[in-house]
């Protein structure tokens, strides 16, 4: 007999090792990393604390009540811990709570105590306003478990859920996670995946085949590339474990613990008032020549560091986090370098989203726009063009956060409200001198008011002198100034100080009812 100081270490001990050294061989043999090392990665040394290492499941079905199939703290490690925890002046000590499915033991399949051990340390993170991390690495339901696994999943649902614009969520793929499984990921505000070693789906291949007809491999199906480029289901995908969990730690210094906190402010070595000399001569003479937006943006924030989301989808626009003079900001920028950077259905939800996630966390939105309209056609109206751009429309209008707007160029049409507007509630809405604010571009509007007439090249010059320049705009007080685009950090850091403040509310209701 052993006594309890004997059997806790005993449990203990059991609960470090998971399945067990055969099973963690394969799991590096699959080329993943343990929970327990990759727990190691993403928090800070001696910050781990451990939740619920002695929960065991309950199931008693095909043999499982034996003893060899009891793993302390079954499939998954939950806790808190800190990442970067001293780095901030102004959130004091970053604790966020997580949890990290174990593949070792049943696959990482959720059984009900698994899943109660998931939904406690979300109610926790609600009551404290801390972030929930989720390491999801699973065979999905516990087969032997049946409903009651099933019920441990959708318990989890709500409380995604329930934590939507509360708290930050957000799941790094390191391996499976298919069928009932996905939804979770698809809850939470980012969805990060491993490269080759994680893949997400509703039904595998072989199902697919049965029902579809279709032959695709897991990859196709459902592994990073598909989901970074095709489907836009996962924000960012890393080459390996080690490289996820790296830059989840720098993106976690980004986000707010909860909306009732601001947005973290880090100290700052790049010059507040640094000029731009670059960003004079940066947008091309000729209007229909294309530049790279993310040399602005790289141009403009702190240290030119830039954490972009969804960069490999959707890519005429462009979104992401960075700082301005320490402040974390979202940054939406149209991008001239792909499809003129006009909006489409993709761009319309990229942005509509990663906007509404700012507006939830406090965090301050600049918008770049050089947009000449929305992709005309009858993939994009079939699509529901008109749905899906009233979200990016409805995104920024509704959004209460600081507002700070940058015309470098093109602002045509519907679009140009669209962008952050003056009249959408923008803040700040800054021109440069080689801002064109129209109802659309020269030659498309002569064709029309002036069609069949003479000296069309006449009219078009007369319209590029009235309209195609920021004077238009800045005389009515659409926009405040017109700037020298190499001032434009410096005008932005001041601006933000300024915004701190902020306070702007909507109406009472019951919740929005944004076009889906
Ligand atoms: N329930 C219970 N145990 C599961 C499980 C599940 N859903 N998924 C995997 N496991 C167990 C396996 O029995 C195996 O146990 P062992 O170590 O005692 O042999 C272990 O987890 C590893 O699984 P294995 O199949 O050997 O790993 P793999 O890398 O070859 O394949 C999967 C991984 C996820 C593709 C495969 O396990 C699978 O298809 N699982 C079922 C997925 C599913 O349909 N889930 C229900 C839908 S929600």
């Amino acid at each position: 007999h052993l006594s309890v100081q004997e059997r806790i270490e005993k449990k203990r001990k059991a609960a470090l090792t998971g399945g067990g050294q055969l099973r963690i061989a394969a799991q590096h043999k699959r080329g993943k990393l343990t929970a327990r090392e990759r727990l190691e990665l993403l928090l800070d040394p001696d910050s781990f604390v451990e939740y619920d290492m002695f929960v065991e499941h309950r199931c008693s079905d095909f043999g499982m009540e034996a003893d060899h199939n009891k793993y302390p703290g079954d499939s998954v490690v939950t806790g808190q811990g800190r990442i970067n925890g001293r780095l901030f002046s102004n959130v004091g000590l970053r604790e966020m709570l997580f949890c990290c499915q174990d593949f070792t033991v049943f696959g990482g399949s959720l059984s009900g105590a698994h899943a109660q051990k998931v939904c406690k340390i979300m109610d926790q993170a609600m009551m404290v306003g801390a972030p929930v991390i989720g390491l999801n690495d699973s065979g999905g339901a516990r087969i032997q478990e049946g409903v009651e696994s099933l019920a441990g999943y959708a318990d989890i649902f709500l409380r995604n859920v329930m934590a939507s614009g509360v708290v930050p969520q957000i799941s790094l793929i390191m391996g499976p996670c298919a069928g009932g499984a996905v939804y979770s990921p698809a809850l939470t505000d980012f969805t990060f995946m491993v490269k080759d070693t994680s893949y997400l789906f509703i039904t595998g291949p072989d199902v697919v085949k049965s029902v579809t007809n279709e032959d695709v491999t897991q990859e196709e199906l459902g592994g990073a590339k598909t989901h970074t480029t095709v489907s836009g289901v996962a924000h960012r995908a890393f080459e390996n474990d080690i490289d996820a969990l790296l830059n989840l730690r720098d993106f976690f210094n980004f986000l707010p613990l909860s909306n009732k906190d601001p947005a973290p402010v880090t100290e700052c070595h790049d010059p507040r008032d640094r000029l731009v000399p670059g960003l004079d001569t940066i947008v091309p003479f000729e209007s229909t020549k294309a530049y790279d937006m993310l040399d602005i943006v790289h141009g403009i924030v702190d240290e030119r560091e830039f954490f972009e989301i969804m960069p490999n989808y959707a890519k005429n626009i462009v979104v992401g986090f960075a700082r301005m003079n320490g402040r974390t900001v979202g940054i939406v920028g149209n991008q001239p370098k792909v499809a003129s950077g006009c909006l489409d259905i993709n761009s319309s939800v990229k942005g509509a989203r990663f906007v509404r996630f700012c507006d939830a966390f406090n965090i301050p939105i600049i918008t770049f726009v050089d947009v000449p309209g929305f992709l005309p056609g009858t993939a994009q109206e079939y699509g529901g063009i008109i749905r899906h751009g009233a979200k990016l429309l409805y995104a920024f209008a509704e959004a209460t956060v600081p507002k700070i707007t940058v015309i470098t160029r093109k602002a045509y049409g519907g679009a140009y409200d669209v962008m952050s507007s003056k009249h959408l509630r923008g803040d700040v809405n800054y021109a440069w001198p080689s801002a064109e604010v129209a109802v659309m571009g020269a030659k498309g509007a002569v064709q029309i008011i002036f069609r069949g007439k003479e000296n069309q090249a006449e009219a078009e010059a007369e319209y590029v002198e009235k309209f195609a320049n920021p004077f238009p705009a800045a005389v009515r007080g659409f926009v405040d100034d017109i700037i020298q685009p190499s001032t434009t950090r410096k005008r932005i850091c001041r601006d933000l100080e300024v915004l701190a403040s902020k306070k702007q509310t909507n109406p009472w209701k019951k919740h929005a009812n944004i076009p889906l």
